[in-house]
């Protein structure tokens, strides 16, 4: 190889690297976007219907708590594949980001995922109307709080 061979070689390789690392940064926002739209969703179900009815804020419709109930089912299943390695150290952005203990401890960060799923797949079929609402609420929001305290980090 000539010179001038080697080094137009040496510089696509590094325009590449460039490129793909540029690739890599967009797909880790792409995660964290989207992880984040999922726990605002997650956050509707929970706190803004069953949460507010259960506060006799929002009257009692069984057909509001069952589509909130399948939603955290989803959610809950969702949560793993939406933290990757790759996204540890991504730029805190917004209200919340992710603690690395999420990478440093993955088990007891995924301990707090089968408490969540537990938490819902126990007491789904509680619920019939507002006075059993009322009673496994608690129980249930546990399973986001219980994360939270240890993964969540509130962004100043
Ligand atoms: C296994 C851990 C875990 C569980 C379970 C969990 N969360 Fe989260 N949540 C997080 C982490 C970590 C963040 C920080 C944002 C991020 O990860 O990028 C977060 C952020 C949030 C946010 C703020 C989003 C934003 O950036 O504005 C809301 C709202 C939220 N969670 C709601 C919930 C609700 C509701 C539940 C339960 C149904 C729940 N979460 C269960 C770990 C969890």
């Amino acid at each position: 190889m000539n010179r001038v061979g080697f080094f137009g070689l040496s510089l696509s390789a590094l325009a590449l690297g460039t490129l793909l690392s540029g690739f890599g940064a967009m797909a880790q926002d792409d995660v964290v976007a989207k992880r984040k739209d999922a726990m605002k969703a997650a956050g509707k179900s929970m706190f803004g219907t069953l949460g507010q009815m259960s506060r006799d804020r929002k009257p009692y419709d069984q057909a509001e708590v069952d589509a909130a109930l399948a939603q955290l089912e989803t959610f809950s299943k969702s949560i793993a594949p939406l933290y990757p390695e790759s996204t540890k150290g991504a730029p805190k952005t917004g209200d919340y980001s992710a603690s690395d203990k999420v990478w440093e401890d993955r088990a007891g960060f995924e301990s707090h995922i089968a408490d969540l799923d537990k938490a819902i797949a126990d007491n789904k079929s509680k619920i019939k109307d507002l006075d059993s609402l009322k009673a496994v609420f608690p129980v249930m929001s546990k399973g986001c709080s219980g994360c939270h305290e240890t993964y969540r980090l509130k962004n100043s």
